[in-house]
Order: C-alpha cells, then structure tokens, then sequence
C-alpha cells in the first residue's frame, strides 16, 4: 500500500511522527490494549514507542501492509493505530489490527479509521481481509461489524497468550465486494439493553453473572435437565458469562439473565441459540433459582424471549428440547403457546456413554400467546 493520508468521520490516517511517541506510549501501554494484543511489549517505554516509528512501522510499508497512526482530526493529537499485516500477497489477503488510546475510546475512532483503512486496502488490490478478535472483547466485535466484516467461526488456538500459551480468536472478514457496513446483525441488541413485561426483565449475561449463573446451573434438578447430566466448572461458567456478549455479536446465542422486575434481583436464566440460521430456527432454554419458582417467571421469560425471537431477531420457528419427565418444564413451554412435536429418541449424550430422549417442543409465530 502506498502511505497517502487519509481524512474520515473525524479521524486522519497519517505516518507517525517522532512527535508521537509519548502518546504512543501511554495509548500502547493501557492493560487493556496489551491483553488485546500480547505481541506488544509489556511494559510499552518511549524507548518502544520510539522504535515503532523509526523502524516497526516503516517495515509494515515495506512489506506491503500499512502501518497508520489515528489522529484526531481537529488537533492530529495521537488517539491510536490501524495497519495491515501481515499480508499473504499470492492470495491478495491481509489481517488487519486497530488499537485507540483509553482517552479517546467510545468516540467512533476505531469505527472511522477501521472503516477508511478496509477501503483503502481494497483499493489497493486486497481481495479479503481478516480479522482476529478475542470472544472476550466485544468493542472490537463492534468494530468489525460497524466496518462490514463478517463472522466466520473460530481459529482455534490462532492466538497467543502474553506468557505463554494460545488461544482461539473468531475470525472475520470482509471481501472487496462486500457491503462496506455496518455488516448485518441477527441478534439485535434489546431496546434499552432489556425486556420487561413489568414483572420479569430480561438482560444480557454479563462479566459480574458469575456467582448467581454457577449457583443456578449446579443445582442437582438444573444439571438434571442437562445433557449430559454434569455440574459445569466455574470456569467454564465464567467463560459463559464473559462471551455472552460475543455470542450475540458474532449471531449464534443469546444469554440472558432473568430478574424480578420489581426488586431486581436475579432469578434465573435463560437463552436463544441460533440452531439453523439459513432455515431461521432457533432452540429456547431457561431455569430458575428455586425460590422464584411457582410464580409464573419462567412462562412470562419464555414469552419475552419468544416475541423478541420473532420481532427483531427475524426467527421464524423456536424449538426447546426438555427431558420427558421434566412436567413443570412441559407446563411453561404450553403457556407460552408451545406445542408437542416429538420424541427424538437417544438424541443426546447422558452419563457413562449412555444415551437421553429428547422430547422437543416447537413454536410457530402465530401460536405465541
Ligand atoms: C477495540 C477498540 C479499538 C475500540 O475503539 P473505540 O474507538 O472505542 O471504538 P468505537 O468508538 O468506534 O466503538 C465501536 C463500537 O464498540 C462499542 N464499544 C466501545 N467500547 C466498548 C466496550 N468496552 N464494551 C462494549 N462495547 C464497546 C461502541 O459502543 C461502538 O458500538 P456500536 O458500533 O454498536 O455503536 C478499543 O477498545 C481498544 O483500543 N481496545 C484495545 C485494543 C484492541 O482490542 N484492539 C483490537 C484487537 S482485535
């Protein structure tokens, strides 16, 4: 690429400059910029920040990528980088990577700059470029989406972990002829982050779910209902609560949590899982702690959930599969307007390489009550 300045919604690409390297290196230096990219040194010095521009960045030119600072497009004060790199010139494809510093973040810096670089990468000749994002970071996630790249799964173990080890990132990409954004969403965000009936709101799960989620879902009558039967680690619960978000960025599982809408307080969970996105299918799951049972909360979450599934997240038929004897379960998906629709038999794994019957249940617009 060929280092032209570039002008957008606020922002200017430019070369950086020996002037820079103290802003670098206090945006570089932020924790959470250094969790999100552990190929930069930690701590980040001056001494760093001024390698970069004197070597780093002219070597990702010379490569063919690009190394941009973001600067504020009123003062050209130093809020950040966009490049491209590394570049895979025989498949006319590149990564692409963005950081903004803690002190211009939420402004639609990186939307702007991330925006403006993916165009001007496909004018220079790219045909795909790649995101990695890590499930935990969803302002990212934000960006690839505000800057037309699309989800495409998970590059197990693609990332490295500052002190060792790897783990998987999401990829994402936007091809020259994509739409240049934002790329569409299946799962909306709620209006005003919630559901509400007045009685139960729904929220997404988040990062401080933690406690209550591993309280619910180790209860032995909740584990009971899973396939296969076994108490998640808290680890595992953890992770849960801290992709909630990505799920519902990248369009395959929404994670909420459910609380009485008077008090606030948390009482229960439940979850849309996008089973077939070309056929517009989606499966419902839901538990309660077990002082809210017996008033009706899971039956009105249920509804909340299905009537967003069929507004704004354009799904056209729900399933829940249960476990045969669950009754009060069978009893919640029949208020809500559910049908029995069959026993699928041995469709799940149980203990000890046994199998479980699934009796499923189906929900059609119009029979939503
Ligand atoms: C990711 C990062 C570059 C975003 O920069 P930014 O300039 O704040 O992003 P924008 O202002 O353009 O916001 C983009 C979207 O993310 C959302 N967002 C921003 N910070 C967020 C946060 N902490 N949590 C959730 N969403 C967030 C914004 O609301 C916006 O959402 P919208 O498009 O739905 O309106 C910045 O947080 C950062 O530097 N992080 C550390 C480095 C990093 O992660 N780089 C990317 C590695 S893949």
């Amino acid at each position: 690429m060929t280092p032209e300045e570039i002008e957008a919604d606020g922002v200017r690409l430019r070369q950086f400059r020996p002037g820079d390297a103290a802003d670098l290196a206090a945006g570089c230096g932020d924790p959470v910029n250094l969790r999100f990219n552990p190929g930069m040194p930690q701590p980040y010095t001056e001494a760093d920040a001024r390698w970069w521009i004197a070597e780093g960045a002219p070597a990702a030119w010379a490569t063919g990528g690009a190394a941009y600072a973001i600067a504020d497009g009123a003062t050209d004060r130093l809020v950040g980088g966009a490049g491209i790199g590394p570049v895979v010139a025989a498949r006319r494809q590149a990564d692409l990577g963005y950081w903004v510093a803690p002190w211009a973040r939420r402004r639609g810096v990186a939307t702007a700059a991330t925006r403006a670089l993916a165009a001007s990468a496909l004018r220079h000749g790219f045909d795909r470029l790649e995101l990695l994002i890590h499930a935990e970071n969803p302002a990212s996630l934000r960006v690839a989406l505000a800057a037309g790249f699309r989800h495409e799964g998970v590059r197990r173990a693609a990332g490295q972990l500052r002190g060792g080890g790897r783990t998987d990132l999401l990829a994402w990409a936007r091809l020259a002829d994509d739409p240049p954004g934002p790329a569409p969403r299946l799962l909306p965000d709620l209006p005003d982050g919630r559901l509400t009936d007045g009685v139960v709101t729904l929220r997404r799960l988040g990062p401080d779910d933690v406690e209550v989620m591993h309280r619910l879902h180790t209860r032995p009558e909740v584990v009971a209902n899973q396939a296969p039967p076994v108490p998640p680690a808290w680890a595992a619960i953890e992770r849960r609560c801290r992709t909630a978000e990505s799920g519902w960025l990248t369009g395959t599982l929404a994670r909420l949590l459910i609380l009485d809408a008077v008090t606030g307080e948390p009482a229960g969970s439940c979850g849309l899982n996008v089973t077939d996105q070309d056929a517009g299918e989606g499966s419902v799951g839901y538990a309660l702690l077990p002082g809210q049972r017996g008033r009706g909360l899971a039956t009105r979450a249920v509804r909340l959930l299905a009537g967003w599934a069929f507004g704004p997240a354009g799904i056209a038929r729900l399933t829940a599969g249960t476990v045969p004897e669950n009754t009060a379960s069978h009893r919640v998906l029949e208020r809500v307007g559910f049908r029995r629709e069959g026993l699928l038999r041995g469709r799940l794994p149980g203990l000890a390489g046994s199998r479980l019957d699934d009796l499923v249940f189906g929900l059609l617009p119009d029979e939503l009550r």
